[in-house]
């Protein structure tokens, strides 16, 4: 009898599983899907210029949030809204990816100098079950000194990733006794009309998000 329940409840988990990641999958591809057609209106634009100053989109990107920053402030988007703003979804655990494009906002934002001041840097966690307000505090320290750590209840977290169309998934590694997340990775450039006027990816170097960034900026 033990061993049938056991039979039945790998066979739920596997089913689970296989449905879990056959949404993924699709969520995975619709946002790929969605991405590609944004980042067409880009088509012919130098990659690493900001001379064309073409929006991503002409319609307010993004939407309502409820979050805590890293000092315990809880905060919304009207605390940033008329502001230029570079945000990033990722999660302090990580090895390797998001430490190195914070680091790049951090050097873009050097690179920018002194109009940077109008730039408000922000990295919104998407595992908010390690990254707490006191992780996130310690973590923002290691980059921009303007950089705001946002945290927030998983439903939280959830609303403002699909708000900024960003996919994230808790994925158990067999091999380790933690997870990690799967999430996408794209510093978002939005204007103080919360048009989103670029999206910087692994590829574009620090200094190619400045010369974006300035352009954009001696535009106003
Ligand atoms: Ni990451």
């Amino acid at each position: 009898m033990e061993k049938r329940q056991g039979v039945g409840y790998t066979g739920r988990m596997n089913k689970q599983r296989i449905l879990t990641l056959l949404f993924a999958v699709i969520a995975g591809l619709g946002l790929a899907t969605t991405l590609f057609l944004v980042s067409k209106h880009q088509t012919g634009m130098p990659q690493s210029t900001g001379s064309e100053l073409i929006p991503v989109t002409e319609d307010a990107f993004g939407g309502p949030f409820t979050l805590t920053d890293h000092t315990g402030k809880k905060v919304t988007e009207k605390d940033f809204a008329g502001k230029y703003r570079l945000i990033y979804f990722g999660f302090t655990y990580c090895p390797a990816i998001c430490p190195t494009e914070l680091a790049k906002i951090t050097s873009a934002m050097k690179l920018v100098g002194e109009k940077s001041k109008d730039i408000q840097p922000m990295f919104i966690t998407v595992d908010p079950e390690r990254d707490t307000v006191e992780a996130m505090g310690k973590y923002v320290e290691m980059f921009h000194p303007s950089l705001v750590g946002l945290t927030g209840t998983p439903e939280e977290i959830k609303a403002a990733a699909k708000a900024y169309k960003i996919y994230f998934a808790k994925v158990q590694d067999e091999s380790m006794n933690d997870y990690t997340m799967d999430h996408s990775s794209f510093i978002y450039f939005i204007g103080p009309d919360d048009r989103l006027l670029r999206i910087f990816r692994m590829e574009d170097s620090a200094k190619d998000m400045a010369k974006t960034i300035d352009a954009w900026l001696a535009a106003r």
